[in-house]
């Protein structure tokens, strides 16, 4: 059986990501380091949506080959270690510098199937105060067309935040 999402977080989904907006806010604000960042932004999110959200990661552009991603905190099974900018839809997500909503995976050429069991899958750059993209947040999910406009907008927001904070 799935486990629950916290009792104390909204039932709606789009007031569920404005309430961990805040938390995510509150938890990094004054924190410099980046990755630090990244991994309270995975922890709150996972454990937020824990139905939908199957694998939830940050792949952070890798500064000594900028056409490609690295790893960076994620929670889920083993994923992939690196992607290049011309491959999955997290390459293609850093390439075109937009969010990309996948309702079915196994339909978008030249996805990388790090665990055969996802199914859907949405990916959100991170930009820092400059514009310069910095990571892409990826969450993938076993059901089909898990994510929708709401989840899209939810995790924009909190990404604009994770490296714009002071
Ligand atoms: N599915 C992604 C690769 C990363 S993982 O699934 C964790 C993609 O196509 O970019």
């Amino acid at each position: 059986m799935a486990e629950a999402a916290r009792a104390e977080l909204p039932a709606g989904k789009a007031e569920r990501y404005e309430a961990l907006r805040g938390e995510i806010a509150a938890v990094i604000s004054g924190e410099p380091n980046r990755i630090a960042r990244f991994a309270t932004a995975v922890s709150l999110l996972a454990n937020a949506f824990p139905d939908r959200f199957f694998w939830t990661g940050f792949y952070l552009v890798d500064p000594d080959k900028p056409r490609e991603l690295v790893i960076g905190p994620y929670q889920g099974t083993l994923g992939c270690v690196r992607i290049p900018f011309d491959k999955g839809v997290c390459g293609a997500c850093a390439s075109r510098r937009e969010s990309i909503l996948v309702p079915d995976v196994h339909a978008f050429p030249g996805h990388i199937a790090c665990d055969s069991r996802s199914n859907s899958e949405i990916v959100t750059p991170v930009f820092d105060a400059d514009g310069e993209l910095i990571a892409v947040l990826d969450v993938d999910s076993t059901q089909y067309a898990a994510f929708d406009e709401i989840d899209e907008a939810g995790l924009a927001a909190i990404c604009a935040d994770l490296l714009t904070l002071p």
